[in-house]
């Protein structure tokens, strides 16, 4: 049942203050400012004795992976990477017995990730799952995990699975980071900030009509750039993924940093740039290259925390602590991308040659 909006995505993109309260609900712990999660089936002793986290997923799953990685190395303090599920799986890749491996996937039946968790149980791997999908085949064979409990995905574009998984993962951090160094005043930091990211969610909602008027403004474009820095990336990375899966718009996705090492030259009035410019400690690296972009008449989309010169358009989100906005910025970018595919006419739930779960090789 679509509940009266036109599409499945548009109503998952709309559930999210709920399927983000849903998946923090009983897990923050106010008193000691830790997490709860029962179903990590770890002790105290194991969950120290980590010194690296790996992360694996396919499509947007690897994405909201790679946000978990930078929570987990800002929060904990524990290198952490995520790379694809399915190259993981084909390189032959070493297993180590103090690396704690993350799988995520929403269905939990995606072949590639199913194999990887597979391959790493044989070599000994520890496995945790993040995963929407109760019972799925990849929840059953990880030593334990975190559930999303963000209801079923319809649409094959993954929305509020993607913000979930990033939620599951500063739970996870934070719990990680709580038994080692991470202090009980950042962990209420995080617990308060984690509690305020529902309502907040619901403001960036009510900016619709605006994203919906710059979606049809840049969805002529034959193409578009996203960029961002450090926490920023990976959101650009999923706004151009979404725009890229739902209206066949081409658009790259680079770190704002690698933009002079390269990509600068396709920079022209032909093709915008979606901008990801949170207010953190990098925000006057990032408006330097807003600047650069603008010098070759490239028009800019920024989605931040306030207005820019440089830029043509801006969304201001609401904010919240450095760690937690890549959840919030994400946001803007699935209703840029789902207003682009309406106005181009896309069949915006199931997009040409994609399937909602990919669970053969
Ligand atoms: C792809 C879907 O095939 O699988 C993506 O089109 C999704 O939307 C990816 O992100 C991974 O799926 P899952 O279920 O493992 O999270």
């Amino acid at each position: 049942d679509n509940g009266g909006y036109e599409h499945y995505l548009l109503k998952e993109i709309s559930e999210q203050p709920d399927t983000v309260a849903r998946t923090l609900r009983g897990r923050i712990d106010d008193r000691f400012h830790i997490a709860h999660l029962g179903g990590l089936n770890m002790d105290a002793r194991e969950t120290r004795s980590f010194r690296r986290v790996k992360i694996i997923g396919c499509g947007s799953a690897y994405y909201s992976g790679q946000i978990g990685a930078q929570l987990i190395e800002e929060l904990a303090r524990i290198p952490a990477d995520a790379e694809p599920a399915s190259e993981f799986r084909y390189r032959s890749p070493v297993v180590e017995p103090d690396t704690l491996y993350v799988a995520i996937s929403q269905s939990g039946e995606t072949y590639d990730t199913l194999a990887a968790v597979q391959e790493l149980k044989r070599k000994g791997g520890r496995v945790l799952g993040i995963v929407n999908t109760v019972g799925s085949a990849i929840a059953r064979e990880c030593d334990g995990g975190v559930y999303l409990h963000a209801g079923p995905e319809v649409s094959v574009a993954s929305t509020k699975a993607f913000t979930s998984t990033a939620v599951a993962f500063a739970l996870l951090a934070l719990h990680l980071g709580r038994v080692r160094d991470m202090s009980p005043a950042d962990g209420r930091r995080i617990c308060e900030g984690l509690r305020r990211l529902p309502e907040q969610i619901k403001e960036i909602l009510t900016m619709e009509e605006q994203i919906r008027a710059l979606a049809i403004k840049y969805a002529e474009a034959p193409g578009m750039m996203f960029v961002g820095r450090v926490r920023g990336y990976p959101v650009a990375r999923e706004g151009a993924q979404k725009l890229k899966e739902i209206s066949y718009v081409h658009a790259e996705a680079y770190p704002a940093s690698e933009l002079k090492h390269g990509p600068l030259a396709l920079i022209s009035a032909d093709l915008p740039t979606v901008a990801v410019v949170p207010d953190d400690e990098l925000l006057d690296k990032n408006l330097t290259t807003l600047g650069e972009i603008r010098a070759r008449h490239g028009r800019i989309l920024m989605v931040g925390h306030r207005t820019a010169d440089a830029a043509d358009d801006c969304v201001v989100v609401p904010k919240n602590e450095n760690e937690l906005d890549p959840i919030l910025l994400t946001i803007p970018l699935q209703l840029f991308a789902y207003h682009a595919a309406v106005a181009l006419g896309r069949d915006v739930d199931k997009p040409r040659n994609l399937a909602k779960s990919v669970t053969v090789e």
